[in-house]
């Protein structure tokens, strides 16, 4: 994996506090003195952490993301919720939507594609997550099911330069498997392909998600059609995540 620029976004679900802040001076150390303009960091804490994160992060090249938003495009009567405009105004340039953890919890296709219209109104990037479940793959349903979050998640958007696949296999992710190489790679470019025919578009990125570690990282960074990762559990660790970074690179 060496003559592309590899995303590394860091998906710290509900983890983290004011004091892991400093965690991050590690990472912006590492960047900082990385001369590999390769790769481009993201960091996407808690909406509790958005602002610390900017202001910490506001001189490096290291961004900040989100991990949802509510749908509703103004402010409203909408208890506990935040739209795609108020994590904008907090710093975030990027954006998670269609997580699995949130899938699982109700958030239908429809909804996912409205917060994807809105998101982009308010110039963020996406990190649309798509994949499977382990009941899905056993019946040989992975294409039809990524074709249909994919057609549904993306209904109607015409520019889609803004937007990144992140494909994380439910069975995946948090579990420490990964699809094996010749599979993940099927499912990839099946997933550029699909792109590619149905939004005319001719360069999709698509990210990989589900247990990447500073192990497996060898094997997966091999896979050339991957534009980056999207990490969670070994994201939290300053070294394991420098160390992923690093060893996609050498
Ligand atoms: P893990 O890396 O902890 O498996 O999580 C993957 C993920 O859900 C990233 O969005």
């Amino acid at each position: 994996m060496t003559n592309k620029y590899i995303y590394f976004i860091a998906n710290w679900k509900m983890y983290g506090d004011l004091k892991s802040v400093n965690t991050l001076d590690k990472v912006i150390k590492f960047s900082k003195s990385n001369k590999n303009n390769k790769f481009k960091l993201i960091y996407c804490p808690p909406y509790t952490l958005l602002s610390s994160f900017s202001s910490k992060l506001k001189k490096t090249n290291i961004e900040v993301g989100a991990q949802n938003c509510h749908e509703h495009e103004t402010y409203g009567p909408f208890t506990g919720s935040v739209n795609s405009k108020m994590l904008r105004d907090v710093g975030a340039n990027f954006i998670i939507i269609g997580h699995s953890e949130n899938r699982d919890q109700g958030e239908t296709n429809l909804l996912i594609n409205k917060k994807i219209k809105d998101a982009l109104k308010n110039k963020l990037k996406i990190i649309f997550c798509i994949g499977e479940t382990l009941y899905e793959r056993k019946n040989k349903k992975t294409h039809k099911i990524l074709a249909n979050q994919i057609l549904l998640g993306l209904k109607n958007i015409k520019k889609i330069s803004n937007v990144f696949i992140a494909y994380e296999p439910v069975w995946s992710i948090g579990t420490g498997l990964v699809p094996d190489s010749s599979d993940l790679l099927n499912n990839i470019n099946f997933i550029k392909s699909f792109i590619r025919s149905r939004f005319k578009y001719k360069s999709p990125k698509v990210l990989y998600g589900g247990s990447v570690n500073p192990k497996n990282i060898n094997d997966l960074k091999d896979i050339n059609d991957i534009d980056g990762f999207l990490i969670g559990g070994a994201s939290q660790d300053s070294k394991k995540f420098i160390d992923i970074v690093k060893k996609t690179f050498i």
